[in-house]
């Protein structure tokens, strides 16, 4: 099948809509779905989620969402029930967003995809559209076809590309709609529930579409690679990265998204969905060894923070209090899925560091949650930075940069920053008194 994109009629009629899994992308979805006028009922069957929804509280954490969701629940448009099949009973559409984690080989673990496509085959109406809006390897959609065994129900493919953090956002205004199934009637169906976007369509097979996905996620993994290992060459030429990337980004081929240096790529997606792509290839018999290069290439950033903080340390850090600031895998979200900041944040602990952290998502509890055990929790980033000989600063939260230095400098036990993020201003901290190290940063 060939695909071809076209400019959206603007005008979308109303339909009935079941969105399965109430995360970061079916939250987001089904809000953006009852927001151009169709009926959308969610299903989440964590009672956790569920009853924050019910009380009208946002699960996660993400600009806008509150708002948006309260739209749809005044308007009588997005409703929230415990049960996918009550959610499918009537529904034209059915939204699938749940979970396809790493498996330990590096594949996607279709389980959660499964089940629900399970739970819900018996009860969708005849001629519905099932749409496989989870990450999910090519053949999947067949999967989910031969799982339900309802010939009279359609599977098309619509790969999500929200961003954490901007998720309403994307959702409103996305870059392209992605639709791909061997009935192209049934996927361009499911692309006009997107007609308000305006957003150029693809329809294509689901084959494609499924492979559009992950090539995404894949691309944008390996440019941060490349940025991270050009920022560690500039440290060693001598060169200032800013500068560099300044002078690639203004190539509008190259752009100035997704150029800035980190502590490395993490998040629930870039890691799982590049090595599942790296395990599609191998299955296939082709040696992806560009894409496992970049995954080699952003664990050894990790490695190189570490060494960065060791060396602010006079070469190791065992016994040696360390502040942290931020702990989420980017700023402006909750979630700490494959976070960078919290994987560096252990291997420190492990080397035999105090780790003192703060995070504006993270209360500082008496019980912490499994994935921040170690981790000493502070209320606020004053605190995290007493008594330290570094603090370093992981997750780019904007507020760090506007607190009071000459408290922070008060405090420390040594005036010595490393900053990830590259968030900060080195000459204003230099002029305070701290030693300085950002990421391929003079
Ligand atoms: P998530 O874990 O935050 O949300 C999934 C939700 O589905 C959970 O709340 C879970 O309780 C619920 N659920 C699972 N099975 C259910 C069932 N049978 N009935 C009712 N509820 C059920 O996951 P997420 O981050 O939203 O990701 C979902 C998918 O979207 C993944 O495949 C992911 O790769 C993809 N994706 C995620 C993002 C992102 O930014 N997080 C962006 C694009 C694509
Ligand atoms: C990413 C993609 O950007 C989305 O298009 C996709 O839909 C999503 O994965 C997904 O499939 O789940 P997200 O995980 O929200 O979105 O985060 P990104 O903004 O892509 O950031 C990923 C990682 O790269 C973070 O650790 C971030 O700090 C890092 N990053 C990003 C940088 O270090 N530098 C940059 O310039 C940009």
């Amino acid at each position: 099948m060939t695909a071809h994109t076209s400019a959206r009629d603007a005008r979308t009629a109303p339909h009935t809509v079941a969105v399965i899994g109430a995360g970061y992308v079916g939250l987001p979805t089904a809000a953006t779905l009852a927001h151009f006028g169709h009926t959308v009922v969610l299903a989440e069957h964590d009672p956790t989620r569920l009853s924050a929804l019910r009380s009208g509280r946002m699960p996660i954490v993400e600009v806008g969402l509150d708002d948006l969701v309260a739209g749809g629940v005044a308007a009588g448009t997005l409703s929230f029930t415990e049960s996918a099949v009550e959610a499918v009973a009537g529904a034209e559409f059915v939204f699938l967003c749940v979970a396809t984690p790493q498996s330990t080989d590096g594949s996607a673990d279709l389980s959660y995809v499964e089940a629900a496509a399970k739970e819900i085959a018996d009860h969708l109406m005849p001629g519905a559209i099932v749409v496989n809006k989870s990450t999910v390897p090519v053949g999947s959609a067949t999967m989910v076809e031969q799982v339900m065994g309802r010939p009279d129900v359609g599977v098309v493919s619509n790969p999500e590309f929200l961003r954490e953090g901007s998720a309403v956002l994307d959702s409103l205004n996305p870059d392209r709609i992605v639709v791909g199934a061997d009935d192209s009637q049934a996927a361009a169906k499911v692309g006009e529930l997107f007609s308000s976007t305006l957003a150029p369509l693809i329809v294509t097979d689901a084959t494609t579409s499924e492979t559009i996905k992950y090539a995404s996620n894949a691309f944008l993994a390996t440019k941060l690679s490349f940025v991270n290992a050009l920022a560690g060459l500039c440290e060693e030429v001598g060169a200032d990265a800013r500068d560099v990337l300044l002078g690639l980004g203004y190539d509008k081929r190259i752009g100035f998204e997704f150029l800035r240096p980190g502590p490395g790529w993490g998040g629930s997606c870039l890691p799982k969905d590049t090595r599942a792509l790296l395990h599609i290839a191998r299955e296939a018999g082709y040696d992806f060894s560009l894409l496992a290069g970049a995954i080699a290439s952003n664990d050894e950033q990790l490695t190189r923070v570490v060494s960065k903080v060791e060396d602010a340390c006079g070469g190791s850090v065992d016994k040696a209090t360390l502040g942290v600031w931020g702990l989420t895998f980017k700023a402006n979200t909750d979630d700490r899925r494959d976070s960078p900041s919290l994987q560096i944040s252990h291997r420190l602990r492990e080397l035999g560091a105090t780790v003192q952290a703060f995070d504006p998502t993270v209360e500082a509890e008496a019980e912490p949650p499994e994935d921040l055990r170690g981790l000493h929790l502070r209320a606020d980033p004053y605190e995290a930075a007493t008594g330290a000989q570094v603090l370093v600063v992981l997750t780019e939260w904007d507020e760090f940069r506007w607190l009071d230095f000459s408290r922070v400098l008060a405090v420390m036990a040594e005036p010595c920053i490393v900053d990830a993020r590259n968030l900060l201003d080195p000459a204003a901290v230099r002029r305070m008194g701290f030693h300085y190290a950002g990421i391929g940063r003079r």
